[in-house]
């Protein structure tokens, strides 16, 4: 058993965060929109700072005694007609999956999203991630479309995914 906590980011965290996407966005797996392009250190501490700022939005994060080992990023839809609803992102690093991370990051997501009265999270997963596929329908996520030839990456033009929850 790995112990862990979760707990929202603070701008400190931004080095951590910035080698974790890295790491995960580099695996052959391809799992990220990115393929370990991430931000740099001093744009994410700008961007963690903002977020704490805004209530539309959060970065939460596992940490182990390691460090920062996982993180999921949230964010409210601009839209007025929409605004009900928030994407979210999630990764954890390779070394620690399997330990229950994921979906304590995923619970601690819902629990911001009642805070906040989001009505329904949703995310983009790439067919081929059966780990990813398999930690969000087990939370009760449901496909509600696909995307077909939604995101780039490099020359190719990759399809996905949609999924959404209904939070209560
Ligand atoms: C997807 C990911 C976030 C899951 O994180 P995790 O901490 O390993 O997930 P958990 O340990 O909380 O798993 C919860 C449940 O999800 C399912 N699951 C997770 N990984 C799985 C795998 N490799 N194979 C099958 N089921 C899996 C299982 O039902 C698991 O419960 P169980 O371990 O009791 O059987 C992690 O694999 C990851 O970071 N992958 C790379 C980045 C990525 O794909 N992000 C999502 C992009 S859409």
């Amino acid at each position: 058993m790995t112990r862990f906590l979760v707990r929202r980011a603070v701008p400190g965290d931004a080095s951590a965060l910035v080698d974790l996407a890295r790491a995960v966005g580099s695996e052959a797996g391809g799992w990220l929109i990115t393929d370990g392009d991430w931000r740099s250190p001093s744009e994410e501490r700008r961007y963690l700072r903002a977020v704490r700022r805004h209530p539309h939005a959060a970065v939460i994060v596992a940490e182990t005694p390691d460090g920062v080992v996982g993180r999921l990023s949230v964010a409210r839809d601009p839209h007025p007609a929409s605004e009900h609803v928030a994407d979210l992102g999630v990764m954890v690093a390779r070394e620690h999956r399997r330990r229950g991370i994921g979906r304590a990051l995923m619970t601690a997501a819902e629990d911001w999203a009642r805070e906040v009265g989001v009505r329904k999270l949703e995310l983009h997963v790439f067919p081929s991630n059966e780990a990813a596929l398999a930690l969000y329908e087990s939370l009760g996520y449901k496909r509600e479309g696909f995307r077909r030839a939604h995101y780039r990456r490099g020359d190719e033009l990759l399809d996905a995914i949609l999924m959404a929850k209904e939070i209560r």
